[in-house]
């Protein structure tokens, strides 16, 4: 297998995390367990992943000059990922608020801060996009920047796989650019009749592992390796970034890695510091 080259155009996040017995109703008080600061973002998270699971992977972002920032940058580096895309803007990096309850099920708010200065599309991240195997895009960046960078993906035979998180409403001229949409079934039912436009389509399904409609309108389910969950945030990251990884070895083989990757990542606390490695993938694989 030849090593894949990924761009992840995204979002870079300070993840704020509590943990708690149960999510507060509205206007409840409840007491937590525990706090903790890690790096997240769904695309970190995701260029995290798919550099891990053994890809030659750019990010493409923005972080802050605020106190999270050197941390940002080295989450990145530690992992391999080539940072030579991610660009400083004066003021705070992007925050996510993430409240997660002993089943493992979280809440998560997002201020975007320096994620929202990805306005424009440098030189450096066009040719980055152009040369890359796959695109991965999430939707916590401007919407105009994702849009100009799936269709640059498009002009150059670049695969695009858009995880369309958090869900909104996107253009046909967008959709019809997208080779493979990754949703959860909530984002599925959402999108509805939309996704019809992407020739593949990946459902994940939790802990009843992923499902795949192909251009022939055929379905795979594809489940992953039984494990304990202690934080569910991140692992549809971490299964996007390592889908892409193996989107060339053909739909099976790749949700067959992308679901153990994704299991592993529930089983740590923090979106950043539960994404695996590829030996701990193919470990669980060959089990
Ligand atoms: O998908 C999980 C991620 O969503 C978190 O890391 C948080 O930063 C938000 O972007």
């Amino acid at each position: 297998m030849t090593t894949p080259l990924i761009a992840v155009l995204g979002s870079i996040n300070m993840d704020l995390v509590t943990t708690t017995a149960i999510r507060p109703a509205p206007g409840e008080t409840v007491l937590g367990h525990d706090f903790t600061m890690v790096p997240g973002g769904k695309g970190a998270n995701q260029a995290i992943a798919a550099s891990r699971a053994g890809a030659k992977t750019m990010f493409l972002g923005a972080i802050g000059t605020d106190v999270f920032a050197p941390r940002l940058r080295a989450v990145l580096t530690e992992s391999g990922v080539d940072t030579t895309c991610l660009r400083t803007v004066e003021g705070p990096s992007g925050i996510a608020t993430i409240v997660v309850d002993d089943s493992g099920e979280n809440n998560i708010i997002v201020v975007g801060g320096a994620n929202t200065a990805m306005t424009d599309l440098s030189t450096a991240d066009l040719t980055a996009i152009a040369a890359a195997d796959v695109l991965v895009c999430q939707l916590e960046t401007p919407l105009a920047t994702v849009t100009a960078a799936v269709h640059h993906a498009h002009v150059h035979d670049t695969t695009v796989i858009l995880n369309p998180s958090p869900v909104q409403h996107l253009s046909d001229e967008l959709w019809d650019h997208v080779d493979v949409a990754v949703v959860n079934t909530g984002e599925s039912e959402h999108l509805g009749g939309v996704l019809d436009r992407v020739p593949h389509v990946v459902v994940t399904l939790g802990a009843d592992g992923a499902r795949h409609r192909g251009p022939d309108g055929a379905h795979t389910t594809v489940t992953g390796p039984v494990v304990e969950v202690v934080d569910t945030t991140g692992a549809g990251d971490t299964f996007t970034g390592a889908l892409a990884v193996r989107w060339a070895q053909g739909p099976a083989t790749a949700l067959r890695f992308a679901c153990a990757a994704g299991s592993l990542a529930t089983t740590t606390l923090g979106a950043s510091a539960a994404i695996p490695w590829r030996t701990d993938i193919d470990a669980v694989l060959e089990q």
